[in-house]
């Protein structure tokens, strides 16, 4: 790995929302960012060069990947979906990266995971990269899938691999919830920087929220990693994120908030 005037990195699903706002933040910070995704982003920056990939396609993702140092996986469905498209995209697409990691020689990933993988915590709990996952639905499973599948190739390849759980990425904090989970491009920026090059990373869990949210999330390993987030939540909050919570009781009980209401039978248990 080299230093961050060297790097050139790989962003796959690099035209979608998350893709593309931190991009606008990483390109100054790395020599080249090949953007890899089904569709062409609307912009792309003099140091940046598109190249349509299908994730789903092992060949072709290896070829993507080829000469680079790190890739940032931020490709797939990022909601709620049901089981066949979430297995055949989430599940099979991160199984591929991983594998064309390592055919290619990549040694580094940013994986971008989510908060839906411990969307069953109750609020009241504060949890660790280290405690039992709760996914909250089937998109939160396939979450934990990807997580599993980093530590699987750090454990036998060697690879290693910054698991971001992404609380919200909105452009502003809209609901009461993104109060807690709100994470900015500049703070995500940071966090994928700490993952393409700190030393330390092996298959290493953090989640990604910005200055003042968090309070769920025991977030030291990445504060030892240098984290210091700088941007305030509710600095960049919209008026709505104020308004009292109406979202329902299991809805305000869990972290997961609407993730874990859907389809839930209504009682709320604690383990
Ligand atoms: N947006 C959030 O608040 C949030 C919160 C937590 C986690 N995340 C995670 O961050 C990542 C990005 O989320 P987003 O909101 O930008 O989603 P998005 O849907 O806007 O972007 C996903 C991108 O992946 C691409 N893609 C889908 N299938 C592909 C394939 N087969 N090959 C190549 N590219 C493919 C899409 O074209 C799209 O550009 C996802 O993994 C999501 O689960 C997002």
């Amino acid at each position: 790995m080299g230093d961050r005037k060297t790097l050139r990195i790989g962003v796959l699903g690099g035209a979608g929302r998350v893709g593309v706002a931190l991009r606008r933040e990483l390109c100054n910070r790395v020599h080249t960012i090949r953007v890899l995704d089904l569709i062409k982003p609307p912009e792309l920056s003099a140091n940046e060069t598109f190249r349509q990939t299908d994730m789903l396609d092992p060949h072709d993702l290896s070829a993507a990947f080829e000469g680079l140092d790190g890739i940032v996986h931020l490709a797939g469905i990022p909601k709620e979906a049901p089981l066949q498209e979430i297995l055949a995209v989430n599940v099979t697409g991160t199984t591929n990266v991983y594998e064309a990691a390592r055919r290619t020689g990549v040694g580094r990933v940013v994986l971008g995971s989510s908060n839906h993988v411990v969307g069953c915590y109750p609020r009241s709990a504060q949890v660790g990269p280290m405690d039992q996952m709760r996914p909250d639905g089937l998109y939160g499973l396939s979450k934990c899938w990807g997580e599993l599948t980093a530590g699987l190739y750090w454990d036998k390849h060697g690879i290693r691999s910054l698991i971001i759980r992404i609380g919200n990425s909105s452009v502003r904090p809209m609901l009461p919830r993104s109060l807690e989970v709100w994470i900015s491009p500049k703070d995500l920026c940071q966090l994928t920087m700490i993952g393409l090059l700190h030393e330390d990373v092996t298959a290493t869990t953090v989640f990604g929220v910005s200055r003042g949210g968090g309070s769920w999330w025991d977030n030291s390993l990445a504060a030892r990693m240098g984290y210091d987030p700088k941007d305030v939540i509710s600095d960049h909050a919209a008026p709505e994120a104020f308004l009292p919570d109406e979202e329902g009781p299991v809805s305000r009980h869990f972290q997961g908030g609407r993730y874990v209401a859907a389809d839930h039978d209504g009682v709320i248990r604690d383990r």
